[in-house]
Order: C-alpha cells, then structure tokens, then sequence
C-alpha cells in the first residue's frame, strides 16, 4: 500500500464527516461505505505518522468478527495469532488463565494495532473512499442544527465539507469533544502514579502466551507482535524518561520482576521502539452533541492493562454504524437517540475491569506493605477459585456487545 497518499478529489457533501483516521474513524468509515453510506475521513496526521504509532495488540472476538465483516480481516486471520490463554505471574509463580476453557470457547487474537490500521486504510482505499491527510484546523460547525458542516484546511486551501452527520473519532486530544459545551458534558477521570514504559524487539518472546507479572518491584507484562517480535513493558515512575532506562537496565528489570523460570527465557537484544506512556481512565458522557457522535478515544481512555482501548473504539463503532445504518435505510432513529446509553453501559463495564485489574497488578506505593498483602491475598483468591478466573476471563475475551 502507498503510504503517503495524493489528497482525493473533496466532495462538497458527504452522509457522515469522520474526523479522525485511527481505528475508529476508519472502521466506521469502511462499515457505513459497506451499507451504501458516503463517508469522507479528514486525519490531522500524514498517513505514514499514523502508521508509525506502536499500540497494543490483543484483540477480542468481537472486534476480529466486525473486522471480517467489514472486508478487512483477511490478512489478521493469515498473521493474528489465537490466544487460548494467559498467564498471571506473582509471588515467583504463575497461574494460568485458560480463557478457551472459562469461556466455553472464546479467545483473542494477538496483532498488532498498526496492523489493523494498516489494513483497514487498505480497504477504505480500495473501496475509493475519500480520506484527506494532514487536514488542518477541523472545526465540527452547526452540529446542533439540521445542516451541520466541517471546515477544514489542507495545503490546497480551505474547505468546508457539508454532512447529515459528523463523527469524532479524534481520539483523546482530538478537537470533536472539545467542541461540546462544557455544561453539556460530564467527565469522570482517575489519573494512575505510575506509567508504563515499553519496548518492542526483534526478539522471539520469553514464552508463546503473554505473561502478567506482580512484584513489589512493580508490574511487568510479556507480550508479542509476531513469532520474532517481542513487546515488553515494565511500571515506572509517570514522570520517568527514557533516557534513565537503557536496554540493559530495562532487561535486568524485568527479569528481576519475573519468575526465575521464565525469566531465564528472555532473549535480549537491541530495541526498535522505547517509549512511556501514562496511565488513566476517561470517561465522558454523553457520547453526542446534536448531530455530533463520539467513537473511541475521542470519548473515553481505558489504562491499557486490560487490552481494551482498541476494543472499546471497535464497540462504539459497532453500535454507531448499526445506528446510522438503521437512520438511512429504515428511517428509524431509536439507535442513534440510544448510541450514548448503549455504547456507555459497554464502556463502564470495560473501565470497571481496566481499572480493576490494574488496581491489582500495580505496585502502589500509597498503599505499602498492606496494599502489596491485599494484593496478594487478590492472587491466592483467584488461584483458588473458578468462579474468580471466570470473571477474569470474561471480561479479558470481551463482554458481549
Ligand atoms: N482533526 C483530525 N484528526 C485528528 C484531530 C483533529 N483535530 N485530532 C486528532 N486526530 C486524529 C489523530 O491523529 C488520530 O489519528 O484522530 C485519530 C484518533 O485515533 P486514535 O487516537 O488511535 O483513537 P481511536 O481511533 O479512538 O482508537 C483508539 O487507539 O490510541 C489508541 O490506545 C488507543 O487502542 C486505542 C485506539
Ligand atoms: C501489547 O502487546 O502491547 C499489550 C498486550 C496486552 C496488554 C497491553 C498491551 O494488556
């Protein structure tokens, strides 16, 4: 695929305006354009900086079914590797979740988010749908009235783009939620003393399964992109830099964070990527403004302990496409009157594990000696009980849409 890509031809008019050319924006975009829905994507970025961003990479069912439906899961199916389960480390043990088992037969699939934008920038180009790169100034106008707008700038000038709709799918720092007066919107925050500091090698991973580890020393996690690309992360301070973190340094922690069994696995080498990122959780209510939805991102944060920030985006945009679909083709309104209520009771549930269980993996220091026994005595009720690592396991695989 062409990563740097000509700007289309601008219609003056399209359905639905998506602001936003991550895996919201363009799920959304392939879904409506799939059911006869025009769409034009308007991305602040160059389409190589939006695939060079390095995210996480475990996907739910639900998020690999819609994928497939949409045309854009051939190539997830011949790369993705089926996870049937994880392990949890503490205390130099593990305790092996079996999601296939707990679930009655659910899984999830590792590969990569650069991946699955990758592919769905595929499909959107084959499907010839308008996407305009490193468009500047988005401003959603009018949202609240019948005939909303987008005006935008791009190298070639400004425009204004007219719409039915507009969806933002800007992510966290996007303009879309921005926009909505601050008496219509409430938003619920809670901000986590420490970051998550990762790397990404061209290693094969420690073991095939992903590995949280607890330890005083703080949290550690062992994923993968591939057979012969690892992703490893370890806690640290959320005002840490990378530069205090050389590879070596970085290895010998995690080792130390790890069972000695599996930590005599790691194969070092030299890091392609290192970056910190914080850790929050986000949400805000509702999810639209007039004719102005909110998808992903845009509306909520999730700490990524528990894999769900792609999934979450990817159940938004489940619910928003149906809605918009049942506006076009049957005249029905019930789901978009009901997209916030309907995406949000998924959302919380989503918050609620996120923060859960990293409330339980984390080392916090607040909480010293009682808080590390709390946690531990957390681990050993889970290691006892099916019910526990039922719970676990559902909410790993993705609660139903
Ligand atoms: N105008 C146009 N595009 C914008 C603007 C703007 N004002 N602001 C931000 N954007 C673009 C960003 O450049 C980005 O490409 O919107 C896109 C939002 O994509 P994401 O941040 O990836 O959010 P989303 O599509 O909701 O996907 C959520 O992405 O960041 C991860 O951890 C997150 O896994 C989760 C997933
Ligand atoms: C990742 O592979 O980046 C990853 C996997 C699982 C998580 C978070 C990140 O919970």
């Amino acid at each position: 695929m062409s990563a740097s890509v000509p700007q289309p031809n601008l219609p003056a008019r399209t359905r639905v305006a998506v602001i936003g050319g991550g895996p919201a924006g363009l799920l959304l975009a392939l879904i409506l354009t799939r059911a006869g829905i025009e769409c034009v994507v308007l991305e602040r970025r160059s389409r190589d900086y939006v695939l060079s961003r390095i995210r996480a990479g475990v996907l739910e069912q639900g998020t690999t079914d819609l994928l497939r439906m949409a045309g854009a899961g051939a190539r997830m199916d011949r790369e993705g590797l089926v996870h049937d389960g994880f392990d949890i480390a503490w205390r130099g043990d593990k305790l092996h979740i079996d999601l296939r088992s707990l679930t009655g037969g659910k899984t999830v699939t590792v590969y990569g988010q650069t991946e699955v934008t990758h592919d769905l920038y595929d499909a959107l180009d084959e499907a010839g749908v308008p996407i305009v790169h490193e468009a500047e100034n988005v401003a959603p106008q009018d949202v609240t009235g019948d005939a909303p707008f987008v005006s935008f700038d791009t190298a070639a000038g400004s425009h204004r783009l007219d719409c039915d709709f507009v969806a933002g799918c800007d992510g966290f720092h996007g303009v879309c939620r921005q926009t909505i007066p601050a008496d219509k919107l409430e938003t619920f925050e809670r901000v986590y003393p420490f970051g998550w500091l990762g790397i990404l090698v061209r290693k094969p991973p420690i073991q095939e399964e992903l590995i949280y580890a607890n330890h005083a020393r703080g949290f550690a996690l062992c994923s993968l992109r591939s057979p012969q690309l690892s992703r490893y992360y370890i806690q640290c301070r959320a005002d840490d830099d990378i530069a205090n973190w050389p590879d070596a340094r970085f290895y010998d922690e995690l080792q130390a964070r790890l069972p000695p069994a599996v930590a005599g696995h790691l194969q070092r080498g030299e890091s392609i990527e290192k970056s910190i990122a914080p850790l929050r959780s986000f949400v805000a209510e509702p999810m639209h403004y007039g004719r102005m939805f909110l998808a992903g991102d845009a509306a909520h944060i999730v700490p990524p302990t528990g894999a769900k920030g792609l999934n979450l985006a990817v159940s938004d945009v489940h619910y928003l496409s149906t809605a918009l679909i049942a506006h076009y083709n049957d005249h029905d309104e019930t789901l978009l009157d009901a997209y916030s209520e309907t995406a949000l009771a998924r959302v919380w549930k989503a918050e609620r594990f996120s923060w859960w269980f990293t409330s339980m993996i984390h080392r916090f220091e607040d909480d010293g000696s009682f808080g590390q026994r709390i946690q531990e005595a957390e681990f050993d009720f889970l290691a006892s009980s099916t019910a526990a690592q039922t719970a676990l396991a559902e909410n790993y695989v993705g609660l139903p849409f």
